[in-house]
């Protein structure tokens, strides 16, 4: 019979007060000076690391070991912090979406069957990031979708394409462009009416998070639904080309732009009577479009029109709000997460981050389910997020004021446990901005200093970890491990995230004398993380939870 009810750890004690720290985008990699977390000064983590191996050492973040396709795919925050919280490694979106389109399911579900009804009077709409970055969606799963869709009878098919540049180099866009603009010529010559509509950067149109910037929303929502835009263009490689040149342009901050006919008039504003679906397979850039596109109830902005649609989502992006009700491939179910587990237990939880990181903490911590467990044991924290800038501009973002919300935290001694993320060497990385990102990590490890000490103070214990690599480094590599250069001879700024393994520091005043990593777990990665989290809490993890990273040796 099934219980929350955990077991009690048979040497540890209950009660100690435990920080869990998340860095985000904080990998181990060789040091050079393309590693910022190396080039920056970071005397605590550094520290930690002199730890090893009983007190600190590595774990994966990316590949399998996060429940994504391959290997060759790097750790993401969605898939990070779903196994940290989870402590089970479950098939995650890029591949649910993959085996859905091999198998054709995706064909006979619901969701395909309800857009569908549109195909004979109205468009398609298709919306989402067009990369192949695999974080958010991949442009394969689109081609495939295309296809799928226009054999089954879609004979009107608009794209409206959010460019990437951030989970792939920045300029990619053009070839991304080219490649569906190749397909979808090919699809009209089978007599499919298929084009792209409208388009823009997804750090600037439509792609924001946890409701930090809703302008970002409705510039997309304009161009997209509305069919409009400051910018038009006849073709969507013309814009993409034309709006790349402009200085300091970059794919992720393109404007939005509309594609139009000969007399000016736009291609694909959404109607009464379409069909649209988003086809990201993540959540969280993806779920303030959603609720514009179906919550009939809706004051974010104006929308002008609301159209009467048939709209689905590549998944359904929020379980608790089950949104959108529609939907072509069922999400991961991620049930009895350690968060859940913990506030059955009395464990009282405090967690928080900024607006940009703060759902990670919570909503995909919890398995991609936002709110509380139980309000009496919980509270979670959102700081708001400078808006409307780009991180390499202010690199510190909100490191202090989440550290001293968390220290707040730990010294009152209301909480047992105490999360936070610190996305600095993530949201800076991104930018690619090598200098802020130095200064970023800085920031991330002064933070994680006023936490620890907290914890020093109330004796109590830390684990302090990533959830993927990013800011460890910040150039594209060949498969020797060098940089590699552009035409020009200046090396390819990444900007996305890597295939490192990221650090795990354990310690603390409360850290009972004798528990060490085990060396049995080599391969272990981030879902170890959780049962090594509730044997600190003096419990043990359930059977089926990957296992512990940890052991009490006695001495
Ligand atoms: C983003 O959404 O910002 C990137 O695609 C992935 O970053 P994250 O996984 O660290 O959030
Ligand atoms: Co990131």
């Amino acid at each position: 019979d099934f219980s929350w009810k955990l077991a009690d750890h048979p040497k540890l004690p209950k009660g100690k007060a435990l920080a869990v720290v998340v860095l985000d985008g904080w990998g181990e990699a060789s040091a050079d000076q393309f590693n910022c977390i190396h080039v920056a000064e970071t005397p605590t983590m550094d520290s930690l690391k002199q730890g090893a191996p009983e007190k600190w050492r590595l774990v994966r973040a990316h590949g399998t070991a996060v429940g994504l396709p391959t290997e060759d795919d790097m750790g993401n925050s969605e898939v990070g912090h779903n196994a940290l919280g989870a402590g089970r490694i479950y098939a995650q979106g890029a591949k649910l979406v993959d085996i859905a389109l091999a198998t054709g399911k995706i064909y006979d579900g619901e969701g395909f069957k309800y857009i569908k009804e549109c195909f004979d009077a109205g468009t398609l709409h298709l919306i989402g990031l067009l990369s192949d970055g695999g974080v958010h969606s991949r442009l394969d799963q689109l081609q495939l979708l295309l296809k799928g869709a226009s054999e089954r009878g879609a004979k009107r098919i608009r794209v409206h394409i959010l460019t990437d540049g951030r989970d792939v180099l920045d300029g990619s866009s053009v070839g991304f462009v080219e490649t569906l603009e190749n397909d979808l010529a090919k699809l009209r010559e089978k007599g499919i009416d298929a084009r792209i509509a409208s388009g823009g950067g997804r750090m600037y149109v439509t792609m924001d998070r946890y409701e930090n910037d809703w302008e970002v929303v409705k510039r997309g929502w304009d161009a997209q639904v509305l069919g409009e835009a400051p910018h038009q263009f006849k073709s969507a490689l013309e814009a993409v080309k034309k709006l790349r040149s402009e200085p300091k342009a970059s794919d992720q901050y393109l404007p939005p732009f509309v594609i139009t006919d000969d007399n000016g008039k736009p291609f694909g504003p959404i109607v009464d009577g379409d069909a649209v679906v988003t086809f990201n397979f993540r959540a969280d850039r993806m779920t303030m479009l959603a609720k514009a596109l179906e919550y009939q109830d809706f004051d974010k902005f104006d929308r002008v029109r609301f159209p009467k649609i048939h709209y689905a989502g590549m998944l359904q992006y929020d379980g608790e709000l089950k949104l959108p009700s529609r939907y072509l491939v069922s999400p991961p179910e991620i049930g009895r997460t350690s968060g859940e587990y913990l506030v059955h237990n009395r464990v009282r939880t405090f967690a928080c981050s900024e607006t940009v990181k703060f759902g990670h903490v919570t909503f995909f911590w919890n398995g991609n389910r936002s709110g509380y467990f139980n309000q009496n044991m919980e509270e979670y924290v959102e700081i708001p997020s400078d808006s409307g800038i780009t991180f390499n501009v202010k690199p510190k973002m909100k490191a202090v004021e989440i550290a001293e919300k968390a220290r707040d935290a730990i010294l009152s001694r209301k909480f047992d446990q105490v999360r936070v993320n610190l996305p600095n060497g993530d949201m800076v990385g991104h930018t690619g901005d090598i200098e802020a990102t130095i200064v970023a990590c800085k920031a991330a490890d002064e933070a994680v200093k006023m936490i620890l000490d907290a914890i020093e103070q109330v004796g109590g214990i830390y684990v302090v970890t990533a959830d993927h690599g990013n800011a460890e480094d910040m150039v594209k590599r060949n498969k020797k491990g060098e940089p590699l250069l552009d035409k020009a001879g200046k090396v390819q700024i990444l900007t996305s995230h890597t295939l490192q393994p990221v650090p795990i520091a354990i310690g603390g005043p409360g850290l009972a004398p004798g528990v060490r990593f085990r060396k049995d777990v080599p391969n272990g990665g981030l879902a170890n993380v959780a049962a090594t989290v509730m044997n600190l809490h003096g419990f043990e993890a359930p059977s089926d939870y990957e296992t512990t990273l940890i052991e009490v040796v006695d001495n």
